[in-house]
């Protein structure tokens, strides 16, 4: 705990370190959380053992990712007491929204746990903390937290790079009976439009050519429009195309009962939108689907996946599969790898079934024993790692454009993103920020090598008369 008074703080240099747990809406709090401790006079750094306040942001989808946090605070309660150091220990993200108080009194050495939805008091939580004060703040704010947290600056942006995460959409109405998000992080709201576009300006004017728009149901974003037309993510997509120095849209995660036919044809007609869309099923049994509450048939997902890529055939596709959920039997986790095999996956994430406080799945009969997770995880894992290569293995002779983002490790080379988020190793002399014609030569296991031929001239982008 800080026993300096804000005053006593003005004019001294003050480090923060955040570490970051969870999803990519995650690593975008952190640096809005930077960004407003920035204003504050705190500056980033890259360790604990310098910083003032340490934050520890954390998820609490899976128990592992939860328990990550009490090993954490004990090794940090260990160097405060070694170093003699005043450092602040805050813990904010989803295991702070559910968790609360009890982290308190689990590990004392806390001294401020906020919510996600609170992050733009964290100025007047320091100042409590700094009198002495231990702070929980887990109450869903009614004031918007977007409004009140400031932008980044040019340089501080300029040095995350040329691809950039916006949140446009946060919380989940869905209840899958497996899923602790929506306790963690509320009901589903919608930023507004004007507030998405403006921030999204900011970026690009500060050298950002690749947008992700984020939200736990990205897809089910949606503002009311002039004479109240009902406007979805597709036309977010198409007014974000509009923005002058973009070249790249991309969206995560999305629900596959969100996915409507104005958003799939976006990907059918708008350029700028990335040829890679995550949409996860999590099983491919429908007795397993309606347990978990998703709300829609394997049937239906592989509809929808032949409707995308009639849409946008050069589409690579990702999910995220759960494997043993309460009451999956052989035959269920066989419907799995068949809907695998049918859809063709680029990439995947595939997790075993973790049973969280507080959601309905935990409560169910029929759990699946550890070592049969283990062994269906292996089998899925397997189908789905010889899909990723196969399908790097078929990028090989092509010539796509690549965004470059930052040094490789070997002279002459720079890392770069394929339109499929595959990195890629280039060989170019092309700066950060640049797009370049590659030709692609190797597939890696989780990456493609390849040479640059010349960097893409960008036309100015502009769409006529957009009824939005
Ligand atoms: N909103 C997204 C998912 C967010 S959570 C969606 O609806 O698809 C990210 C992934 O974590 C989920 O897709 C799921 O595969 C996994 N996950 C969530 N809860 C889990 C649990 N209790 N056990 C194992 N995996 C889980
Ligand atoms: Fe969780 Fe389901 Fe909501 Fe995704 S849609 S965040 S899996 S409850
Ligand atoms: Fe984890 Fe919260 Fe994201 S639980 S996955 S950090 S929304």
């Amino acid at each position: 705990m800080s026993t300096q008074t804000p005053d006593e703080n003005k004019g001294r240099q003050r480090k923060v370190y955040i570490k970051t747990y969870g999803c990519q809406m995650n690593v975008y709090d952190s640096q809005r959380m930077s960004d407003s401790l920035d204003a504050q006079g705190y500056h980033m750094t890259d360790s604990a053992d310098d910083a003032d306040l340490v934050l520890i942001n954390t998820c609490h989808i899976r128990e592992k990712a939860a328990e990550k946090l009490y090993s954490d605070l004990g090794r940090l309660r260990k160097k405060r007491r070694k170093s003699g150091r005043d450092i602040t220990i805050g813990v904010t993200g989803c295991v702070a929204q559910a968790e609360g108080q009890e982290i308190i009194r689990r590990e004392p050495a806390v001294d401020l746990v906020v919510g996600p939805q609170t992050y733009h008091r964290l100025p007047q939580i320091l100042q409590q903390v700094a009198k002495g004060e231990k702070v929980v703040e887990t109450e869903y704010a009614v004031e918007d937290k977007f409004a009140r947290l400031p932008l980044p600056k040019k340089d501080i942006t300029r040095q995350r790079g040329a691809s950039a995460f916006l949140t446009v959409q946060e919380g989940c109405d869905k209840f899958c009976t497996f899923c602790v998000v929506p306790y963690t992080r509320g009901a589903e709201i919608s930023r507004p439009m004007a507030q998405i576009i403006a921030e999204a300006k900011k970026l690009a004017e500060a050298g950002v050519r690749e947008l992700t728009l984020l939200g736990q149901n990205v897809n089910g974003w949606h503002n009311e429009g002039a004479n109240g037309r009902k406007l979805k993510l597709g036309d977010l997509l198409y007014r974000l195309a509009e923005i002058d120095g973009l070249q790249r849209l991309r969206y995560t995660t999305s629900h596959p009962r969100d996915m409507d036919d104005a958003l799939i044809a976006a990907h059918r007609d708008l350029p700028m939108l990335m040829p890679y869309l995550h949409l996860p099923v999590q099983s491919g049994s429908d007795r397993i689907l309606k347990a978990m509450n998703r709300q829609h048939t394997a049937a239906d997902y592989l509809r929808l996946i032949e409707k995308i890529r009639t849409a946008r055939p050069d589409i690579a596709l990702s999910g995220d599969f759960i494997v043993g959920f309460p009451g999956e039997t052989a035959a269920d986790f066989e419907a799995t790898l068949h809907l695998v095999r049918e859809v063709f996956y680029a990439s995947a994430y595939s997790f075993k079934y973790s049973p969280r406080p507080g959601t309905p799945g935990a409560e169910l009969g029929e759990q699946v024993v550890e070592a049969v997770k283990d062994e269906r995880l292996q089998a899925l894992q397997t189908l789905l790692t010889r899909q990723q290569q196969q399908f790097q293995q078929s990028r090989v002779g092509l010539v796509t454009p690549v965004l470059i983002e930052k040094p490789g490790r070997h002279e002459g080379q720079m890392i770069g993103r394929s339109p499929w988020l595959v990195p890629v190793a280039v060989t170019t002399q092309a700066p950060a920020g640049a797009t370049v014609d590659v030709k692609i030569e190797e597939a890696k296991s989780n990456s493609l090598v390849g040479t640059g031929l010349a960097e893409v001239a960008q036309e100015p982008i502009s769409f006529l008369s957009l009824d939005i």
